[in-house]
């Protein structure tokens, strides 16, 4: 590790100055660099330097396995996303002189780093794998897949929630088994890699729950970093336009192109606002690739719509909230009871459920978290004496908070059910049932066997009902896995995808 330290302060001094912004990559020397043959990054690196983020550490080397300072690292990412046309003021003191200041500067103008305390940049200090993370986090935007506790050796550190987003990017995969070394250092060949990713990434997640995704050629879209784009949509034709919604809405983010041009097979935009107007960028060089944001449902109110998918085999995309609704006649043929699945019987759901929910019931046993079913299937006719009786309990308003109208509920889908413990009160009598060891395993585990809580805490002005901790819809181990890592609710993540 020491020898490593010297050889990288010995070598630290060469990365390149700051280039500039409207010039291709120079191909003579994108593969050309004499110590890289037997990295295994070596297809990253040579990607960088095609990119243009590199020229390598001198005499024609790349030095990958350099360790990255602080202030390389603000280097590579001014050149990656553009950062270099933004003015930028003098915010840290021990950068003073160093090569890579201007860039520091840059950077910390663009809002990806505030430095490390005290008028202090860090210069030198070797870049850990969770400071990259929360760097690339906010240099890409991304704001997914935070919370899922993917790696146990980053709990409590204040990079954990961007460790996490970026492996929901596609862009880290862990240093091991649910191992992600956040105070691992970072190699330049490895910082090649991330990079790399980070311009490509490839999402996991269901379609549309991933904010960072590939559309085939031609398509949109991209300037890389703050800009804003507007303009530099290029010949959607129909299937394209039909895959770029169903992604959602491309959202302009700080500047607006005019212009477009395309130089030594590079494409640039023309920005006309946003603190980089008047510059040139640079637009992703296969036009086929697009960041997204997931476009949002509407807000709360009531509202009698019917929803879009009612097949009976999209039950899982099945928007239901309390604007849209199934019409009276929907009524699934092919339900089992619950008591041939290892729990009580006398409510009944589709059998698409069954295996999962069997497997569920016995694992939740097996762990001393018995349950019990309190409600399964409900016709569009029960559905609407539940409602009145909610009604007649705390009257119109507070049953609208409580019970779906009739139409409105995911019970008359016949894949959603509301769980007590074992030998246990309505769950709605509990103060929150999701406190007993029941309903804590199911907060928990219910959506490794494909079921979400629909109605969760603190989320009641995205979901428009109260919090449900006994209610579960299933809508299978897939999607529920990609909706749980994106953190959404399922109205959240079905709009997004789907709309309504
Ligand atoms: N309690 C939920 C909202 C329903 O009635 O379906
Ligand atoms: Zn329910």
């Amino acid at each position: 590790m020491v020898l490593r330290r010297v050889l990288h302060l010995a070598l630290a001094l060469g990365l390149i100055a700051g280039g500039s912004l409207a010039v291709g990559p120079d191909p003579a020397r994108a593969a050309s660099f004499t110590d890289i043959a037997d990295s295994k990054f070596r297809a990253d690196i040579e990607w960088l330097a095609a990119a243009g983020i590199t020229s390598g550490c001198g005499d024609g080397r790349f030095c990958p396995d350099g360790l990255v300072t602080r202030a390389q690292m603000a280097s590579f990412l001014v050149r990656m996303f553009g950062y270099s046309a933004i003015p930028s003021s003098d915010p840290f003191d021990d950068d003073d002189g160093n090569k890579h200041e201007g860039n520091i500067n840059r950077l910390a103008a663009s809002g990806i780093t505030a430095g490390c305390g005290d008028r202090r940049f860090c210069p030198n200090g070797i870049v850990t794998r969770g400071q990259m993370s929360t760097f690339l986090t906010r240099a890409l935007g991304l704001r997914f897949g935070a919370g899922n506790d993917w790696f146990a050796d980053d709990d409590g550190n204040k990079h954990e929630a961007n460790l996490d987003r970026l492996f929901f990017a596609g862009v880290t995969r862990g240093c091991g088994t649910a191992a992600v070394c956040p105070n691992g250092s970072v190699t330049r060949g490895q910082m090649a890699a991330f990079l790399h990713r980070a311009a490509a990434p490839s999402p996991i997640g269901a379609p549309g729950m991933s904010e960072l995704v590939t559309h085939p050629a031609p398509i949109t879209v991209q300037i890389p970093g703050p800009a804003r784009y507007r303009g530099v949509v290029f010949n959607a034709d129909a299937s394209t336009a039909t895959l770029a919604n169903r992604f959602g809405t491309i959202v302009p983010r700080a500047a607006t192109a005019d212009r477009t041009a395309v130089v030594s097979g590079v494409r640039y935009a023309h920005l006309i606002d946003g603190p980089m107007a008047g510059s040139w960028v640079k637009v992703d060089g296969s036009l086929a690739r697009a960041v997204g944001r997931a476009p949002r449902p509407p807000a709360c109110r009531y509202d009698d719509i019917l929803t879009g998918r009612r097949a009976y085999e999209q039950h899982a995309i099945t928007l239901l909230d309390t604007i849209y609704m199934l019409p009276s006649t929907y009524a699934p043929t092919d339900l089992v009871d619950t008591g041939g699945l290892g729990l009580n019987s006398g409510y009944k759901v589709r059998t698409v459920v069954a295996a999962d929910l069997a497997a569920m019931a016995r694992d939740a046993r097996a762990a001393g978290a018995p349950l019990q079913v309190v409600s399964g299937y409900r016709s569009y006719a029960t559905q609407q004496a539940t409602f009145n009786y909610w009604v007649s309990v705390g009257g119109y308003e507070e049953a609208l908070r409580a019970s779906a109208r009739p139409g409105h509920s995911e019970h008359q889908l016949g894949t959603a059910l509301d769980f007590t413990s074992l030998g246990g009160a309505a769950p709605w009598n509990y103060a929150d049932w999701a406190a007993t060891p029941a309903g804590s395993w199911m907060a928990a585990n219910a959506w490794r066997y494909g079921l979400l809580m629909t109605y969760p805490r603190n989320k009641s002005a995205v979901h428009c009902y109260d919090y449900e901790p006994w209610h579960y819809r299933y809508v299978g181990r897939e999607l529920a896995a990609a909706v749980r890592a994106s953190g959404m609710t399922l109205r959240e993540a079905i709009w997004a995808a789907y709309g309504p």
